[in-house]
């Protein structure tokens, strides 16, 4: 039986979209079958670190509303042991079947070991799709006190929907501020009130793969690339030592 694992955060840009596809396709490296789900309906974007841009996807619509099965996804090109489904642009997170998407990651635990459920920013509609029915939650923030303050009140919101199983990631440490990063992974967790399972580094890497249309891993092996490859270790339940 897989595992749905929601990435998550309240405040905007804080690097879910991104985090979702360098843990996705670590996954795959490592021959794990691993769908993608893009939850974030009108602003679609998981698409483009995934390397998927150029290419036609169905939407978690066309599943959820019988017209096509999970069988019918076709291979990433470059893993071929990954999926993806994108979000509808022509409706609103409101208007989605909670029931008919909870149906659908159930089923998908059947066929895939990792399910990524990426969220949108904010704590409505679609963070709830994500949310509900995720084994897993990993909460992405920055180490901004804002962003800090946000990921607690995020983590709020999740035990309230009885979600135990949260942890963070903190994003875009600054690799120069390395000497404070213990420091400033202890503020973090202790002001989110939450457990940590990983570190990812500021990294240009992240927005250049993307920019010119590659997954981060097949672009790079450092910075935030490995930060994400010893994460994924970490969800399949082998300790690895956070660092950067
Ligand atoms: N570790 C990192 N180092 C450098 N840039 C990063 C890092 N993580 C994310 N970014 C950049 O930050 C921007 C926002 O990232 P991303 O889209 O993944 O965030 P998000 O949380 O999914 O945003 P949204 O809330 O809009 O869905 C992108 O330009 C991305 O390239
Ligand atoms: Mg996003």
């Amino acid at each position: 039986m897989g595992e749905a694992i929601a990435v998550l955060s309240g405040k905007g840009g804080t690097g879910k979209t991104s985090i979702t596809a360098a843990l996705a396709t670590a996954l795959a490296k490592e021959g794990k079958r691993v769908l993608c789900v893009d939850c974030d309906v009108g602003l679609r974007n998981l698409d483009i670190p995934l390397g998927l841009s150029d290419t036609a996807a169905l939407s978690f619509v066309d599943i959820c509303e019988g017209g096509y099965s999970l069988d019918q996804l076709t291979a990433h090109p470059q893993f071929e042991t990954l999926y993806f489904l994108t979000a509808p642009m022509n409706r609103s997170a409101e208007e989605i079947d909670a029931d008919a998407f909870g149906g659908m990651v159930l089923s998908a635990r059947e066929k895939f070991d990792y399910i990524f459920l990426d969220a949108p920013a904010g704590v409505d509609a679609g963070f709830r799709l994500a949310a509900a029915k995720a084994d897993r939650v990993l909460l992405v923030t920055g180490s901004d006190p804002a962003a800090v303050r946000d990921a607690g009140r995020t983590g709020q919101v999740l035990e309230l929907m009885g979600k135990e199983n949260v942890r963070l990631i903190v994003n875009r440490i600054n690799p120069k501020l390395v000497s404070n990063m213990a420091l400033t992974v202890d503020d973090v967790m202790d002001n989110a009130g939450l457990p940590l399972i990983g570190i990812v580094p500021e990294d240009p890497n992240v927005t250049l793969a993307a920019a010119f249309g590659k997954p981060l891993l097949t672009y790079t092996k450092k910075g935030a690339a490995a930060a994400c490859r010893r994460i994924a270790t970490r969800l399949q339940g082998m300790p690895v030592k956070i660092e950067l």
